[in-house]
């Protein structure tokens, strides 16, 4: 038993609310981290915590064989008795990684809270969530929520603007401790989704960008023409032309839709880290999650209440850029403006 990863779950299971009694369901697939496995469980039940493992099946499909860059149906999808099981517990403990929007939301509805780690134990111990995190996060998350537009420049040449009000939030700090609360642990960062058509604008995907699922950092500067909501043009070189064929393949128009946008907000986390694990190891939410980073995405909008259901879905964590909202300046060449932390 790693001892120093039992201690680091003790510490997050009590800090989502974790009390004596409580039915904790652990969803298991075979791609689950063992030590997650053994030191989260055993975290669990000395919490006095009645313990539940799910292990279910794999998924059939995967995108190139990665199983932390998959969204669509899993072996969950239609197992009744398994969505039963988490609905009637007091949390679910997801090391699996359920397809969001779909069971999920029927899972939180019931009350049931859910967080989700797919980062290995190193990462997961390295960026712990504290109670700063939250507090960070929830104020980040106030402002965000009032912001009717948002504008993003950069000194490669973005220049985007787009509306607000339309769909929810989605405010991370890497702890479910409220009812039917999903998070992913870890993570600290704020986004909300566009109102629909109201984006547009040129981003630039500077060097240093790192586009996930593809866990690299772009090398060739990418220009994305965004028209009404949806990306019209991607140019460039090399990691355009990847781009572009990567999104081409799902055939799907609703794919090139500008997804949720927001900011990074873990100072324990870096930019340089993605490029230290195997792409297998590790879910890039360090990436995700870097202080001060423009984190623009493309794709669905189920999470944020919206009705876009594709599997083409990009997070692309941006260095260097200036973002404000409602003319309030909240990043300034990618650091976060003092004014914006006092909110
Ligand atoms: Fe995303």
């Amino acid at each position: 038993m790693n001892v120093k990863l039992l201690t680091a779950w003790q510490q997050v299971l009590q800090s989502c609310k974790v009390k004596q009694g409580e039915s904790l369901v652990f969803l298991l697939a075979e791609h689950s981290h063992p030590e997650h496995v053994e030191a989260s469980r055993a975290a669990a039940s000395t919490l006095g915590a009645r313990v539940l493992s799910l292990q279910l099946g794999e998924t059939t499909m995967r995108a190139a064989g990665e199983t932390t860059a998959y969204i669509g149906p899993t072996s969950l999808t239609g197992n009744l008795p398994a969505v039963a099981a988490m609905k009637s517990a007091d949390m679910v403990i997801d090391l699996m990684g359920i397809d969001r929007g779909t069971e999920q939301q029927e899972i939180l509805d019931a009350g049931t809270r859910i967080l989700l780690v797919k980062e290995p134990p190193e990462i997961f111990m390295r960026l712990l969530p504290t109670p700063e995190d939250k507090r960070r996060a929830l104020a980040a998350a106030e402002m965000l929520k009032k912001a009717r537009s948002m504008h993003v420049t950069s000194e490669a040449g973005t220049d985007f603007k787009v509306e607000f009000g339309q769909y929810g939030m989605l405010v991370q700090y890497g702890l479910a401790d409220e009812p039917g609360r999903w998070d992913h642990c870890p993570s600290t960062f704020v986004a909300t989704w566009p109102t629909e058509r109201t984006s547009n604008g040129i981003v630039v995907l500077d060097r240093g960008t790192t586009i996930l699922p593809f866990k690299e950092y772009v090398h060739t500067p990418i220009t994305l023409t965004i028209e009404g909501g949806y990306i019209r043009k991607i140019e460039g070189e090399f990691d355009a032309q990847y781009l572009r064929d990567y999104m081409a393949k799902f055939e799907d128009p609703e794919g090139y839709a500008v997804s949720h946008l927001g900011w990074g907000l873990q100072k324990k986390a870096h930019w340089t880290a993605l490029g230290m694990y195997d792409k297998r190891q590790t879910n890039a939410m360090e990436a995700r999650s870097f202080y001060g980073n423009f984190m623009f995405s493309t794709g669905p909008n189920l999470e944020g209440g919206g009705t876009r259901n594709t599997p083409c879905h990009l997070d692309i964590p941006m260095r260097g850029c200036s973002m404000s909202l409602d003319g309030q300046p909240i990043l300034d060449h990618e650091k976060i403006v003092p004014e914006a932390m006092r909110a």
